[in-house]
């Protein structure tokens, strides 16, 4: 007997007509699927042509830019621009925030076009990860630089993995899986486990101790409950958690030896990183909170590269953590 698995085009067309939504979504989704798709391509071909070196660049953070971050950032912008949907994107890879269809556009698009860099020269798991907002329809817009709670949905790719999590805002967080055709098909709805027993924990553990005292003493008292997994990729290791529960995190670094190394305000991006992760979690069940214990979704971005710790995954450990850090 031939399976016919139900593809994401067509399982998002029955979700918009289901909520009575227009198609702008959907073509936006569209563009969103064409980079996702290119940046597979690119990514399983570039050890053979040479493109997963360094570019010898540096990007708004400071940090090294592969190749594949350009390759990626300028194929996502371009299928963006594309659709006619969007008003403005954030790119990790650049300073500024990018104009787009400024008139007619009616999203924002809050982009990490290749999270997980330090994979990429060994071609190992990277994700593509967006967050989306609506731009305010009736009357003038006047922020563009939305807390997660506003998103309508957010998702990620895992890359070259072949696997697509998408949440839609209280509608349920969903994954899809690649097929031989390269469509995403199969969506499966993802729920927290509440069973601890595949809970894990994942971190660097080699900054444990430069964490806050408070943070440092949780781990030593909880850790060693569930199995401990880090990539160094959160969309990989966020991926782990959405399916097995447990809780990431990437705690602020206050106690170096080397102040210089501190990071009072966490090691990752608020709209195309943190928030991203959290809106999916709580649509799978979760919650996430930042070094403060406040609700990660609640986080107003004063600028669009800013920073922020993240505790994110079962909601009775980031309850937990959260209640901690709020007493800290
Ligand atoms: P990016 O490659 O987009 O700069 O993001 C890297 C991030 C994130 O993916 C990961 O969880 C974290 O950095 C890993 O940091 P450490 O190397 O400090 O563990
Ligand atoms: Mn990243
Ligand atoms: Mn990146």
């Amino acid at each position: 007997m031939l399976q016919f698995e139900q593809t994401f085009m067509d399982f998002l067309i029955e979700h918009q007509e289901r909520f009575n939504r227009t198609y702008h979504f959907l073509i936006l989704m569209n563009s969103i699927l064409n980079s996702a798709k290119r940046i597979q391509f690119y990514y399983q071909t570039g050890a053979l042509h040479g493109s997963l070196g360094l570019a010898g660049s540096v990007n708004v953070q400071g940090e090294d830019v592969m190749q594949m971050d350009d390759i990626a950032n300028e194929l996502v912008k371009h299928y963006l621009r594309r659709s006619g949907r969007v008003v403005h994107a954030v790119s990790e890879e650049e300073e500024e925030i990018i104009p787009m269809n400024v008139e007619g556009g009616r999203y924002f698009v809050y982009y990490d076009p290749m999270d997980g860099s330090s994979n990429v020269p060994h071609n190992l798991p990277i994700g593509f990860m967006f967050g989306i907002a609506k731009r305010n329809l009736e009357g003038p817009e006047d922020f563009h630089l939305r807390a997660g709670r506003e998103y309508i949905a957010s998702g990620m790719f895992v890359i070259p993995t072949g696997t697509f999590t998408l949440a839609f805002r209280e509608a349920g967080c969903w994954r899809f899986h690649i097929d031989e055709t390269m469509n995403y098909v199969k969506p499966t709805r993802m729920a927290l486990p509440e069973g601890r027993r595949t809970w894990e924990i994942s971190y660097n553990s080699a900054n444990r101790d430069y964490y806050d005292a408070a943070v440092q003493k949780w781990l030593a008292e909880n850790e060693r409950k569930y199995a401990f997994r880090y990539m160094g990729s959160l969309a990989g290791d966020f991926h782990r958690i959405l399916t097995n529960g447990g809780m990431f995190l990437y705690p602020a670094i206050v106690n170096h030896p080397d102040p210089k190394k501190n990071r009072p305000s966490g090691k990752l991006r608020l709209m195309y990183e943190a928030a991203v992760v959290a809106f999916m979690c709580r649509e799978a069940g979760g919650s996430a909170v930042d070094e403060r214990g406040r609700d990660l979704l609640d986080v107003a971005p004063e600028k669009p590269h800013q920073r922020t710790a993240l505790y994110v995954g079962s909601g009775p450990l980031v309850e937990e953590i959260g209640g901690i850090l709020r007493k800290s």
